[in-house]
């Protein structure tokens, strides 16, 4: 099949080499022309694992190929817009500008019977403006408008698109879902579960989707909090929760609350959407002030950790994209995180594997680092915001003599309490019981409540408000 996917960003590129791989012909187009120019050249502008090498084998094979314009979309089978919807400056709405403009550009260009294939994240009804935009442009011709909502992550994303959990087709015509069959064919035959749906359902198990997950990681954000308050360990409550089948262990990982290109202002645009509709969704919400309070406040746990005050102090943040394996910083953890560090007077040290030049632009006072050791010279405190592969196993004697002070703030609990108490550092984890929290249990009751309130406790300070 000939295959068009206008533009060629993380799901864009990924969906599009992938489709290449499948055997299909695909051109991705992109209105970036420093972007087609360094794809043309082999090179790859996103981090993502094993992209490169797929590209490479598929270009040399000549089923992919880079261009600016739109070339030979009046023969493809299927033309699928994968452009980006971010949050509308102002008002949280999805941005559908970069759609609807994609629309207006091919709708001159495309066969009269094209299958137009929505793989961006939009909001429920958009398919019937991109439908109403294609037969005001062209109404003699008889195409039509297919949501195909795309469910990958960064990180894991040619797994993901080659092993989906299932394929959401969003149409009524037959021969759109004929269409949709044979694109899909090679991942049909693997038994993944092809969905057929209307447009607008298919349009809201995306966004319906992606708030639950957020929920969930939400959900156990605060039960890591209780943890924190009545020494339960967020990781055995999260497992003894994960291991009911009804409930599944996946996103109940307990950390410095979600971000990243999507959850974030898909969660929005769905409160949007549910408002315009009169339908509060409550829940969702909640989901999303509680995240936006927990990623600024993950400061207030480096300055716990530093015993009240962390002006004029160095921290070292190791990872900055919003999640390992990805140079993504879009809406990341770690810049309420670091940005209140700078408020608070801290000079900060950063190293990321991937996402260093990206959070240049986004963090231009971080003083960045070749590596978690350099980064962690002169500090007083490392704080753990990435939980890349490489942070896993530091040598933590290493670690310690170059650092002011031994102290960890782990924000993606992946050390073990004991494990630094052996390496004779003062350890944070988020939700789970720490040296100071046993001893802490050990103080006379009146202490407790102070301790418990953030008061000053045995001459310490009380930790300033972030
Ligand atoms: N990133 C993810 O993990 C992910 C996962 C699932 C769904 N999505 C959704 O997929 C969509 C794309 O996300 P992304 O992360 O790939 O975005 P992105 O910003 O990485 O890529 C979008 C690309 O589209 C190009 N573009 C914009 N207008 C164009 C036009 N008229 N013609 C040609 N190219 C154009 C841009 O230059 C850019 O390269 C969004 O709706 C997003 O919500 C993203």
């Amino acid at each position: 099949m000939r295959i068009t996917m206008i533009g060629a960003g993380y799901v864009g590129l990924v969906s599009g080499a992938c489709f290449a791989d499948f055997g299909h012909h695909v051109t991705c187009v992109d209105k970036d022309a420093g972007r087609i120019a360094a794809l043309r050249r082999g090179e790859i502008p996103i981090f993502e694992p094993g992209l490169a090498d797929l590209v490479a084998t598929n270009m040399a094979q000549e089923r992919l190929s880079f261009s600016t314009t739109p070339d030979g979309i009046d023969e493809a089978d299927a033309v699928f817009i994968a452009v980006g919807t971010p949050s509308r400056r102002g008002d949280g709405h999805a941005d559908l500008s970069y759609i609807y403009s994609a629309v207006r550009e091919i709708a001159p260009l495309l066969s009269p019977t094209a299958v137009v294939v929505t793989k961006s994240t939009v909001p429920v009804g958009t398919g019937d403006e991109i439908e109403r935009i294609l037969r005001d442009a062209r109404p003699e011709a008889d195409m039509h408008v297919v949501s195909n909502p795309e469910f990958l992550r960064e990180g894991a994303a040619i797994y993901d698109f080659k092993h989906p959990d299932r394929i959401v087709i969003g149409s009524d015509n037959e021969a759109a879902r004929e269409v949709m069959a044979e694109v899909y064919r090679p991942l049909y035959l693997n038994a993944a579960p092809m969905l057929n749906v209307s447009r607008r359902t298919a349009e809201l198990i995306k966004y319906a989707a992606n708030a639950f997950l957020a929920t969930k990681i939400t959900f156990i954000n605060e039960i890591a909090d209780l943890c924190e308050r009545t020494g339960a360990d967020v990781n055995d409550v999260a497992r003894g929760m994960g291991l009911d089948n009804r409930i599944g262990g996946k996103f109940l990982h307990a950390g410095p609350g979600f971000g990243g290109s999507c959850f974030p202002k898909d969660a929005t645009a769905l409160l949007k959407t549910a408002h315009d509709h009169g339908v509060p969704l409550r829940i969702v919400e909640t989901v999303a002030a509680v995240n936006d309070q927990r990623k600024r406040a993950m400061a207030r746990k480096v300055v716990t950790a530093l015993d009240g005050s962390i002006r004029g102090k160095t921290v070292a943040v190791l990872g900055l994209s919003f999640k390992p394996n990805t140079d993504d910083m879009r809406d990341s953890p770690s810049i309420p995180l670091i940005t209140a560090l700078h408020d608070l007077g801290a000079v900060v040290r950063g190293y990321d594997p991937a996402a260093m030049e990206a959070a240049k632009a986004q963090l231009p006072d971080v003083i960045y680092c070749g590596s978690a050791y350099e980064a962690a010279e002169g500090a007083e405190a490392v704080v753990i915001a990435t939980e890349w592969e490489q942070f896993r196993a530091l040598d933590l004697d290493r670690l310690r003599s170059v650092m002011a002070a031994p102290v960890i703030v782990d924000l993606r609990n992946i050390y073990r309490a004991e494990e630094m108490k052996r390496a004779n550092f003062r350890y944070l984890a988020v939700g789970r019981p720490t040296a100071e929290r046993q001893v802490e249990s050990r103080l006379p009751r009146r202490r407790k409540i102070a301790a418990a309130n953030g008061k000053a406790v045995g001459g310490k300070v009380a930790e300033p408000a972030v």
